[in-house]
């Protein structure tokens, strides 16, 4: 399952350093105003929730992630926020006190890849499949109907290596597996290797992808995706 221990102390520099578009992001998610209750899944060290929180004045904003050491410097980054609240949790246990009306995952749990026009696929940090029919099915417990899923939209990965901001040099490793592909994480220091992270993520094509959702609720909205960061889901039951 994708654990994020050990890149955690790394993680800001390696994405601050172009890796995520921070702004960008939020202006995409207040393109979905109005909402008074925003969950993140996967929220990682809270770097979208702080840009949010920053920018607009939501009634309250909670964050999950499964790996506590990424949640211990969200905690940090966003303690002047008194309306966010995070929780160390899997998606595929959820437990919340209420309902959100939009929730978004950005490269947390769900995401889709769109390369050029072909059709996108949703990649799951969570390889094993009845988890994530457990993740959608606890998710939909917290989304009123009517209410927005956004997933965020990403470019195709593949092997590269670049320095980062800090003079340190990030690389990733694609291999390809049964039903989606294995990620390789590093990151080194004038030739010494500072960190290793492996995950295996799931994937699904297009129409499987929407009958998984679809399942728990989910209704694709078709949209052109040119422009967007996010593939919008409505639950409507
Ligand atoms: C690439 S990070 C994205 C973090 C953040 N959204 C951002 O944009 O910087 C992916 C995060 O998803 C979390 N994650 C992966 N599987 C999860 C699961 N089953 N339940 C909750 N969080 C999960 C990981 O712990 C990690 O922090």
């Amino acid at each position: 399952m994708g654990d994020y221990t050990n890149m955690s102390a790394y993680y800001d520099v390696i994405m601050t350093s172009g890796y995520y578009d921070y702004k960008s992001i939020v202006d995409n998610l207040l393109e979905h105003e109005p909402y008074n209750h925003v969950l993140e899944i996967g929220c990682g060290t809270g770097l979208i929730l702080e840009e949010l929180a920053k920018r607009k004045h939501v009634q309250s904003i909670m964050g999950i992630d499964l790996t506590q050491s990424m949640l211990t410097i969200a905690n940090a980054r966003l303690k002047d926020f008194p309306n966010v609240t995070l929780s160390n949790q899997n998606i595929t246990q959820l437990k919340l006190e209420k309902q959100y009306d939009l929730v978004f995952s950005y490269g947390g749990v769900w995401y889709f890849v769109v390369d050029g026009d072909n059709e996108p696929f949703l990649v799951s940090h969570i390889s094993d499949p009845a988890a994530n029919e457990q993740g959608f099915e606890h998710l939909s417990k917290y989304m009123s109907v009517g209410s927005t899923l956004l997933l965020g939209i990403q470019g195709p990965h593949f092997d590269y290596e670049k320095a980062i901001s800090n003079g340190m040099t990030y690389s990733q490793k694609i291999d390809p597996c049964e039903d989606g592909f294995i990620k390789h994480y590093y990151l080194a220091d004038k030739g010494h290797n500072l960190m290793a992270q492996t995950v295996q993520y799931r994937t699904y094509d297009f129409n499987k992808a929407r009958g998984l959702l679809g399942r728990y609720g989910f209704e694709y909205q078709l949209e052109s995706h040119k422009n967007k960061l996010f593939v919008r889901f409505k639950k409507i039951s």
